[in-house]
Protein backbone atom coordinates (compact mmCIF):
# COMPACT_ATOMS: atom_id res chain seq x y z
CA UNK A 1 0.00 0.00 0.00
CA UNK A 2 1.26 3.39 -1.41
CA UNK A 3 2.27 5.41 2.31
CA UNK A 4 0.40 8.71 3.09
CA UNK A 5 1.85 11.43 3.89
CA UNK A 6 1.97 15.20 5.37
CA UNK A 7 4.19 18.11 5.39
CA UNK A 8 3.66 20.68 8.22
CA UNK A 9 4.90 23.88 7.51
CA UNK A 10 4.65 24.78 3.84
CA UNK A 11 7.02 27.01 3.58
CA UNK A 12 10.35 27.08 1.17
CA UNK A 13 11.22 23.80 2.58
CA UNK A 14 7.84 22.22 3.05
CA UNK A 15 6.57 23.31 0.04
CA UNK A 16 9.66 21.63 -1.69
CA UNK A 17 9.29 18.51 0.01
CA UNK A 18 5.51 18.37 -0.55
CA UNK A 19 5.88 18.52 -3.64
CA UNK A 20 8.74 16.07 -4.11
CA UNK A 21 7.18 13.40 -2.16
CA UNK A 22 4.20 13.44 -4.53
CA UNK A 23 6.32 13.49 -7.54
CA UNK A 24 7.54 9.77 -5.73
CA UNK A 25 4.16 8.60 -6.16
CA UNK A 26 2.80 9.11 -2.52
CA UNK A 27 -0.47 10.81 -1.37
CA UNK A 28 0.59 13.85 0.39
CA UNK A 29 -1.65 16.37 2.52
CA UNK A 30 0.38 19.90 3.07
CA UNK A 31 -0.27 21.76 6.23
CA UNK A 32 -0.12 24.96 7.38
CA UNK A 33 -1.20 27.78 9.78
CA UNK A 34 -1.49 30.48 6.91
CA UNK A 35 -4.17 30.10 4.99
CA UNK A 36 -3.03 32.36 2.20
CA UNK A 37 -0.04 30.33 1.65
CA UNK A 38 -2.07 27.37 1.33
CA UNK A 39 -4.77 29.15 -1.02
CA UNK A 40 -2.12 30.16 -3.16
CA UNK A 41 -0.35 26.23 -3.00
CA UNK A 42 -3.83 25.03 -3.35
CA UNK A 43 -3.98 26.70 -6.96
CA UNK A 44 -0.96 26.16 -8.15
CA UNK A 45 1.07 29.01 -7.14
CA UNK A 46 3.97 28.85 -4.92
CA UNK A 47 4.21 32.89 -3.03
CA UNK A 48 8.51 32.92 -3.68
CA UNK A 49 10.36 32.20 -6.60
CA UNK A 50 12.62 29.00 -7.12
CA UNK A 51 13.38 27.48 -10.69
CA UNK A 52 11.01 24.66 -11.32
CA UNK A 53 8.99 24.35 -8.51
CA UNK A 54 5.68 26.03 -9.79
CA UNK A 55 5.60 23.58 -12.49
CA UNK A 56 6.47 20.50 -10.66
CA UNK A 57 3.81 21.65 -8.16
CA UNK A 58 1.01 21.89 -11.19
CA UNK A 59 1.85 18.54 -12.00
CA UNK A 60 1.34 17.06 -8.87
CA UNK A 61 -2.13 18.69 -8.00
CA UNK A 62 -3.63 17.63 -11.22
CA UNK A 63 -2.25 13.83 -11.04
CA UNK A 64 -4.72 14.35 -7.34
CA UNK A 65 -1.61 12.85 -5.18
CA UNK A 66 -1.06 15.61 -3.29
CA UNK A 67 -3.57 18.71 -1.90
CA UNK A 68 -2.82 21.47 0.80
CA UNK A 69 -5.27 22.26 3.79
CA UNK A 70 -5.27 24.67 6.72
CA UNK A 71 -6.99 21.59 8.90
CA UNK A 72 -4.66 19.62 11.18
CA UNK A 73 -7.30 16.61 11.03
CA UNK A 74 -6.88 16.13 7.74
CA UNK A 75 -3.65 14.49 8.71
CA UNK A 76 -4.91 11.99 10.58
CA UNK A 77 -4.62 8.86 8.83
CA UNK A 78 -1.20 9.20 7.57
CA UNK A 79 1.79 7.04 7.61
CA UNK A 80 4.37 9.73 7.99
CA UNK A 81 4.60 13.43 9.02
CA UNK A 82 7.31 15.73 8.30
CA UNK A 83 8.42 18.65 10.22
CA UNK A 84 9.24 21.25 8.15
CA UNK A 85 8.59 24.82 9.89
CA UNK A 86 10.97 27.64 10.40
CA UNK A 87 13.30 28.16 13.08
CA UNK A 88 14.51 31.65 12.60
CA UNK A 89 16.60 33.51 15.26
CA UNK A 90 15.30 34.92 18.47
CA UNK A 91 14.69 38.77 18.23
CA UNK A 92 16.62 39.15 21.67
CA UNK A 93 19.48 36.64 20.93
CA UNK A 94 21.50 34.44 18.75
CA UNK A 95 19.52 31.14 19.90
CA UNK A 96 16.56 30.20 17.15
CA UNK A 97 13.39 30.18 18.21
CA UNK A 98 11.73 26.92 18.39
CA UNK A 99 8.42 27.75 18.96
CA UNK A 100 7.18 26.26 15.67
CA UNK A 101 8.51 22.97 16.27
CA UNK A 102 7.26 22.74 19.77
CA UNK A 103 3.48 23.98 18.33
CA UNK A 104 3.47 21.35 15.41
CA UNK A 105 4.47 18.44 17.83
CA UNK A 106 1.79 20.03 20.07
CA UNK A 107 -0.69 20.22 17.35
CA UNK A 108 -0.72 16.78 16.11
CA UNK A 109 0.44 14.85 18.59
CA UNK A 110 -3.02 14.02 20.03
CA UNK A 111 -4.56 13.23 16.55
CA UNK A 112 -1.99 11.13 14.51
CA UNK A 113 -2.75 7.22 13.81
CA UNK A 114 -0.91 4.58 16.17
CA UNK A 115 2.14 3.67 14.61
CA UNK A 116 2.95 6.66 12.91
CA UNK A 117 6.42 8.22 12.60
CA UNK A 118 7.08 12.28 13.11
CA UNK A 119 10.01 12.99 10.90
CA UNK A 120 11.81 16.27 12.14
CA UNK A 121 13.06 17.94 8.69
CA UNK A 122 13.76 21.35 10.13
CA UNK A 123 17.01 23.03 11.24
CA UNK A 124 17.08 22.73 15.73
CA UNK A 125 19.98 22.99 18.27
CA UNK A 126 21.04 20.00 18.91
CA UNK A 127 18.78 17.99 21.84
CA UNK A 128 15.83 19.33 20.68
CA UNK A 129 14.80 16.08 18.95
CA UNK A 130 15.14 14.37 21.98
CA UNK A 131 12.71 16.62 23.63
CA UNK A 132 10.01 16.62 20.89
CA UNK A 133 10.18 13.23 21.29
CA UNK A 134 9.27 12.83 24.70
CA UNK A 135 6.61 15.73 24.17
CA UNK A 136 5.15 13.42 21.23
CA UNK A 137 4.98 10.47 23.57
CA UNK A 138 4.07 11.68 26.59
CA UNK A 139 0.87 11.91 24.15
CA UNK A 140 0.34 10.06 21.80
CA UNK A 141 2.99 6.63 23.50
CA UNK A 142 1.68 4.60 20.20
CA UNK A 143 3.73 7.16 17.69
CA UNK A 144 7.53 7.95 16.97
CA UNK A 145 10.17 10.95 16.02
CA UNK A 146 12.88 10.51 13.85
CA UNK A 147 14.96 13.58 12.60
CA UNK A 148 16.17 13.55 8.83
CA UNK A 149 18.02 16.85 8.19
CA UNK A 150 17.60 18.89 4.68
CA UNK A 151 20.65 20.33 2.88
CA UNK A 152 18.63 21.90 -0.23
CA UNK A 153 19.89 24.66 -1.55
CA UNK A 154 17.83 27.64 -2.76
CA UNK A 155 17.48 27.71 -6.36
CA UNK A 156 18.36 24.36 -6.49
CA UNK A 157 15.87 23.09 -4.53
CA UNK A 158 13.68 20.48 -6.48
CA UNK A 159 17.29 18.77 -7.43
CA UNK A 160 18.91 18.70 -4.04
CA UNK A 161 15.26 17.10 -2.55
CA UNK A 162 15.26 14.93 -5.57
CA UNK A 163 18.54 13.95 -6.06
CA UNK A 164 20.10 14.77 -2.60
CA UNK A 165 23.97 14.13 -2.41
CA UNK A 166 23.38 12.10 1.03
CA UNK A 167 20.37 11.16 3.63
CA UNK A 168 21.12 11.41 7.04
CA UNK A 169 18.62 9.88 9.70
CA UNK A 170 18.67 9.92 12.86
CA UNK A 171 16.58 7.33 14.69
CA UNK A 172 15.64 5.30 18.06
CA UNK A 173 14.86 2.03 16.05
CA UNK A 174 15.01 -0.20 13.44
CA UNK A 175 11.05 0.34 12.68
CA UNK A 176 11.79 4.45 12.04
CA UNK A 177 14.86 3.18 9.63
CA UNK A 178 12.48 0.78 8.12
CA UNK A 179 9.53 3.61 7.57
CA UNK A 180 12.41 6.06 6.26
CA UNK A 181 13.74 3.61 3.74
CA UNK A 182 10.64 2.81 2.32
CA UNK A 183 9.76 6.75 1.66
CA UNK A 184 13.46 7.10 0.08
CA UNK A 185 13.94 3.31 -1.43
CA UNK A 186 14.17 5.59 -5.04
CA UNK A 187 17.08 7.41 -3.75
CA UNK A 188 18.40 4.31 -2.23
CA UNK A 189 18.33 2.47 -5.55
CA UNK A 190 20.31 4.55 -7.22
CA UNK A 191 22.94 4.45 -4.15
CA UNK A 192 22.34 8.10 -2.65
CA UNK A 193 24.42 7.37 0.42
CA UNK A 194 22.78 6.42 3.49
CA UNK A 195 23.87 7.74 7.03
CA UNK A 196 21.77 6.42 9.94
CA UNK A 197 23.00 8.63 13.03
CA UNK A 198 21.60 9.36 17.08
CA UNK A 199 18.91 11.87 17.06
CA UNK A 200 21.76 14.53 18.22
CA UNK A 201 24.27 13.25 15.51
CA UNK A 202 21.72 13.77 12.60
CA UNK A 203 20.61 17.44 14.24
CA UNK A 204 24.50 17.96 14.49
CA UNK A 205 25.22 17.06 10.89
CA UNK A 206 22.97 20.05 9.70
CA UNK A 207 24.97 22.53 11.46
CA UNK A 208 27.80 21.51 11.20
CA UNK A 209 27.70 21.47 7.42
CA UNK A 210 26.69 25.07 7.34
CA UNK A 211 29.37 26.00 9.63
CA UNK A 212 32.00 24.22 7.30
CA UNK A 213 30.25 26.00 4.54
CA UNK A 214 30.38 29.60 6.20
CA UNK A 215 33.84 28.92 7.12
CA UNK A 216 35.01 28.34 3.90
CA UNK A 217 33.54 31.33 2.90
CA UNK A 218 34.80 33.69 5.10
CA UNK A 219 38.48 32.24 4.49
CA UNK A 220 38.41 33.23 1.38
CA UNK A 221 36.86 36.83 2.20
CA UNK A 222 39.87 36.53 4.68
CA UNK A 223 42.47 35.96 2.12
CA UNK A 224 40.86 38.64 0.28
CA UNK A 225 41.93 41.45 2.97
CA UNK A 226 45.62 39.94 3.07
CA UNK A 227 45.54 40.00 -1.04
CA UNK A 228 43.93 43.43 -0.75
CA UNK A 229 46.68 44.59 1.79
CA UNK A 230 49.52 42.69 -0.03
CA UNK A 231 48.87 43.76 -3.63
CA UNK A 232 47.31 40.37 -4.61
CA UNK A 233 44.44 38.64 -6.16
CA UNK A 234 42.38 36.50 -4.79
CA UNK A 235 40.95 35.44 -7.49
CA UNK A 236 43.91 33.52 -8.74
CA UNK A 237 44.55 32.43 -5.08
CA UNK A 238 41.36 30.75 -4.95
CA UNK A 239 41.62 28.71 -8.32
CA UNK A 240 45.15 28.32 -7.46
CA UNK A 241 44.19 26.39 -4.05
CA UNK A 242 41.14 24.54 -5.27
CA UNK A 243 42.64 22.11 -7.65
CA UNK A 244 44.18 20.70 -4.23
CA UNK A 245 41.10 17.95 -4.21
CA UNK A 246 41.65 18.10 0.02
CA UNK A 247 40.16 21.83 -1.02
CA UNK A 248 38.41 21.62 -3.41
CA UNK A 249 37.05 24.75 -5.60
CA UNK A 250 33.65 25.37 -4.70
CA UNK A 251 32.38 27.74 -2.01
CA UNK A 252 35.90 29.76 -2.38
CA UNK A 253 34.15 33.04 -4.27
CA UNK A 254 35.18 35.69 -2.15
CA UNK A 255 32.76 38.68 -2.24
CA UNK A 256 29.95 40.44 0.26
CA UNK A 257 29.78 37.03 2.03
CA UNK A 258 27.24 34.78 2.96
CA UNK A 259 23.47 35.54 3.46
CA UNK A 260 20.20 34.28 3.57
CA UNK A 261 17.79 32.35 5.55
CA UNK A 262 20.22 29.54 6.92
CA UNK A 263 24.00 30.21 7.25
CA UNK A 264 23.84 33.23 9.37
CA UNK A 265 21.55 31.75 11.74
CA UNK A 266 22.67 28.38 11.79
CA UNK A 267 25.74 29.37 12.59
CA UNK A 268 24.56 32.01 15.53
CA UNK A 269 22.21 28.96 16.94
CA UNK A 270 25.32 26.78 17.05
CA UNK A 271 27.18 29.31 19.01
CA UNK A 272 24.17 29.79 21.33
CA UNK A 273 23.46 25.92 22.05
CA UNK A 274 27.19 25.42 22.40
CA UNK A 275 27.53 27.59 25.30
CA UNK A 276 24.78 26.15 27.18
CA UNK A 277 26.27 23.15 26.47
CA UNK A 278 29.09 24.47 28.12
CA UNK A 279 31.33 23.71 24.63
CA UNK A 280 31.81 27.67 23.91
CA UNK A 281 35.40 27.16 23.14
CA UNK A 282 34.80 24.24 20.44
CA UNK A 283 32.65 26.96 18.41
CA UNK A 284 34.83 30.25 19.33
CA UNK A 285 36.20 30.54 16.11
CA UNK A 286 32.59 30.93 14.25
CA UNK A 287 32.57 34.47 15.89
CA UNK A 288 35.46 35.11 13.80
CA UNK A 289 33.83 33.91 10.80
CA UNK A 290 30.90 35.51 11.81
CA UNK A 291 33.09 39.20 12.26
CA UNK A 292 34.88 38.47 8.80
CA UNK A 293 31.33 38.12 7.02
CA UNK A 294 29.88 40.78 8.13
CA UNK A 295 33.14 43.07 7.50
CA UNK A 296 33.03 42.57 3.82
CA UNK A 297 30.06 44.32 3.86
CA UNK A 298 32.01 47.38 5.22
CA UNK A 299 34.83 46.86 3.22
CA UNK A 300 33.02 46.97 0.46
CA UNK A 301 31.47 50.30 1.58
CA UNK A 302 34.90 51.69 2.05
CA UNK A 303 35.62 50.68 -1.09
CA UNK A 304 32.55 53.45 -2.79
CA UNK A 305 34.11 55.93 -0.45
CA UNK A 306 37.49 54.94 -1.68
CA UNK A 307 36.34 55.79 -5.85
CA UNK A 308 33.85 58.63 -4.95
CA UNK A 309 34.43 60.38 -1.86
CA UNK A 310 34.18 60.32 2.46
CA UNK A 311 30.93 62.00 2.17
CA UNK A 312 27.94 60.10 -0.17
CA UNK A 313 25.68 62.34 0.35
CA UNK A 314 23.86 62.82 -3.41
CA UNK A 315 25.91 60.80 -4.75
CA UNK A 316 23.95 58.21 -7.66
CA UNK A 317 24.58 55.01 -7.01
CA UNK A 318 23.14 52.00 -8.89
CA UNK A 319 22.79 48.56 -7.13
CA UNK A 320 22.96 45.25 -9.50
CA UNK A 321 21.15 42.65 -7.03
CA UNK A 322 19.40 42.80 -4.25
CA UNK A 323 18.66 38.86 -3.80
CA UNK A 324 21.08 36.96 -1.06
CA UNK A 325 22.41 35.07 -4.14
CA UNK A 326 21.23 34.28 -7.84
CA UNK A 327 18.42 32.45 -8.59
CA UNK A 328 16.32 33.35 -5.33
CA UNK A 329 13.98 36.45 -4.92
CA UNK A 330 14.78 35.57 -0.79
CA UNK A 331 16.37 38.79 1.01
CA UNK A 332 16.85 37.38 4.51
CA UNK A 333 19.71 38.77 5.34
CA UNK A 334 21.03 39.39 2.30
CA UNK A 335 24.63 41.48 1.89
CA UNK A 336 23.46 43.15 -1.40
CA UNK A 337 20.65 44.34 0.18
CA UNK A 338 22.15 45.32 3.36
CA UNK A 339 25.16 47.25 1.36
CA UNK A 340 22.49 49.44 -0.64
CA UNK A 341 20.72 50.51 2.55
CA UNK A 342 23.80 51.64 4.15
CA UNK A 343 24.79 53.05 1.76
CA UNK A 344 21.54 55.23 1.70
CA UNK A 345 21.67 55.98 5.46
CA UNK A 346 24.92 57.53 4.73
CA UNK A 347 22.83 59.93 2.42
CA UNK A 348 23.20 58.67 -1.20
CA UNK A 349 20.82 58.19 -3.84
CA UNK A 350 20.11 54.41 -4.61
CA UNK A 351 18.66 52.80 -6.95
CA UNK A 352 17.91 48.75 -6.89
CA UNK A 353 17.83 46.35 -9.81
CA UNK A 354 16.86 42.76 -9.01
CA UNK A 355 15.19 40.51 -11.64
CA UNK A 356 13.24 38.84 -8.93
CA UNK A 357 13.60 40.53 -5.61
CA UNK A 358 12.38 43.66 -5.95
CA UNK A 359 9.31 43.21 -4.70
CA UNK A 360 10.43 41.67 -1.09
CA UNK A 361 13.47 43.96 -1.12
CA UNK A 362 10.62 46.89 -1.37
CA UNK A 363 9.01 45.74 1.63
CA UNK A 364 12.08 45.30 3.81
CA UNK A 365 13.57 48.92 2.65
CA UNK A 366 10.85 50.79 1.40
CA UNK A 367 12.85 54.26 1.28
CA UNK A 368 15.30 52.53 -0.99
CA UNK A 369 14.29 53.15 -5.10
CA UNK A 370 14.12 50.41 -7.20
CA UNK A 371 13.35 48.96 -10.99
CA UNK A 372 12.92 46.31 -13.03
CA UNK A 373 15.34 47.97 -16.26
CA UNK A 374 18.85 47.49 -15.86
CA UNK A 375 19.10 50.85 -17.55
CA UNK A 376 17.21 53.12 -15.96
CA UNK A 377 19.06 51.88 -12.88
CA UNK A 378 21.90 53.03 -13.84
CA UNK A 379 21.65 56.25 -15.81
CA UNK A 380 23.19 59.04 -14.10
CA UNK A 381 24.95 57.04 -12.06
CA UNK A 382 28.67 57.79 -10.08
CA UNK A 383 29.06 54.28 -9.61
CA UNK A 384 27.71 50.98 -10.27
CA UNK A 385 27.91 47.90 -7.75
CA UNK A 386 27.43 44.44 -8.59
CA UNK A 387 26.47 42.92 -5.47
CA UNK A 388 24.34 39.57 -6.76
CA UNK A 389 26.10 37.84 -9.18
CA UNK A 390 22.54 36.93 -11.86
CA UNK A 391 23.83 35.51 -15.05
CA UNK A 392 21.98 38.59 -16.59
CA UNK A 393 24.73 40.73 -15.23
CA UNK A 394 27.46 38.67 -17.03
CA UNK A 395 25.33 39.10 -19.95
CA UNK A 396 25.26 43.17 -19.73
CA UNK A 397 27.74 44.67 -22.85
CA UNK A 398 29.80 47.47 -20.72
CA UNK A 399 30.18 49.09 -23.94
CA UNK A 400 26.52 49.91 -24.14
CA UNK A 401 26.05 50.44 -19.99
CA UNK A 402 29.20 53.39 -20.18
CA UNK A 403 26.90 55.70 -22.53
CA UNK A 404 24.23 55.54 -19.48
CA UNK A 405 26.43 56.80 -16.35
CA UNK A 406 27.50 59.85 -15.41
CA UNK A 407 30.80 57.75 -13.93
CA UNK A 408 32.08 54.87 -15.36
CA UNK A 409 33.34 53.06 -12.02
CA UNK A 410 31.81 49.63 -11.23
CA UNK A 411 33.13 47.66 -7.94
CA UNK A 412 32.00 43.42 -8.52
CA UNK A 413 31.23 42.88 -4.74
CA UNK A 414 30.80 39.11 -6.84
CA UNK A 415 34.13 38.45 -8.33
CA UNK A 416 32.38 37.26 -11.09
CA UNK A 417 32.31 40.17 -13.86
CA UNK A 418 35.03 39.85 -16.53
CA UNK A 419 37.53 42.04 -15.56
CA UNK A 420 39.83 42.58 -18.72
CA UNK A 421 36.15 43.08 -20.70
CA UNK A 422 34.85 46.31 -18.63
CA UNK A 423 38.20 47.74 -18.74
CA UNK A 424 38.54 47.49 -22.32
CA UNK A 425 35.51 49.23 -22.56
CA UNK A 426 36.50 51.88 -20.95
CA UNK A 427 35.34 51.19 -16.82
CA UNK A 428 37.47 51.73 -14.02
CA UNK A 429 36.80 47.99 -12.45
CA UNK A 430 37.14 47.32 -8.79
CA UNK A 431 36.60 44.33 -6.88
CA UNK A 432 37.03 42.83 -3.33
CA UNK A 433 40.25 41.19 -2.76
CA UNK A 434 42.17 42.16 -6.08
CA UNK A 435 45.07 44.47 -6.41
CA UNK A 436 42.73 47.96 -6.92
CA UNK A 437 45.19 50.05 -8.19
C1 LIG B 1 22.62 26.82 2.48
C2 LIG B 1 23.31 25.44 2.36
O1 LIG B 1 24.13 25.41 1.19
C3 LIG B 1 22.27 24.34 2.30
O2 LIG B 1 22.90 23.08 2.24
C4 LIG B 1 21.41 24.45 3.54
O3 LIG B 1 20.42 23.47 3.53
C5 LIG B 1 20.79 25.82 3.65
O4 LIG B 1 21.79 26.82 3.61
P1 LIG B 1 21.42 28.48 0.78
O5 LIG B 1 21.07 29.34 1.95
O6 LIG B 1 20.40 28.23 -0.27
O7 LIG B 1 21.90 27.03 1.28
O8 LIG B 1 22.67 29.19 0.09
P2 LIG B 1 24.13 28.81 -0.39
O9 LIG B 1 24.12 28.44 -1.81
O10 LIG B 1 24.80 27.90 0.57
O11 LIG B 1 24.81 30.26 -0.29
C6 LIG B 1 24.83 30.96 0.96
C7 LIG B 1 25.45 32.32 0.82
O12 LIG B 1 26.85 32.22 0.63
C8 LIG B 1 24.94 33.19 -0.34
O13 LIG B 1 24.75 34.50 0.15
C9 LIG B 1 26.06 33.13 -1.36
O14 LIG B 1 26.10 34.28 -2.16
C10 LIG B 1 27.27 33.04 -0.44
N1 LIG B 1 28.45 32.42 -1.06
C11 LIG B 1 28.39 31.13 -1.49
C12 LIG B 1 29.64 33.14 -1.19
O15 LIG B 1 29.71 34.32 -0.80
N2 LIG B 1 30.73 32.53 -1.75
C13 LIG B 1 30.71 31.25 -2.17
O16 LIG B 1 31.74 30.77 -2.66
C14 LIG B 1 29.50 30.51 -2.05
Amino acid sequence: MTLKISVIGTGYLGATHAACMSSLGFEVIGIDIDPAKIASLASGTIPFYEPGLQELLQVELASGRLSFSANFHEISDCDLHFICVGTPQVKDGLAADLTYVFGAIAAIAPIIKAGSLVVGKSTVPVGTAAKLRSKLLAINPEADLAWNPEFLREGFAVEDTLKPNRLVVGVTNDRAEGLLREVYAKNLAEETPWVVADLPTAELVKVAANSFLATKISFINAMAEVCEAAGGDVTVLAKAIGYDPRIGSRFLQAGIGFGGGCLPKDIRAFMARAQELGAEQALEFLREIDSINVRARTRMIDLVRKDLSEDLRGRKIAVLGAAFKPDSDDVRDSPALDIAAQIQAAGALVTVHDPKAIENARRRFPVLNFTEEINECVVGADLVLHLTEWKLYREIDPAELLKLVSNPIIIDGRNALDRDRWRAAGWKFRALGRSNI
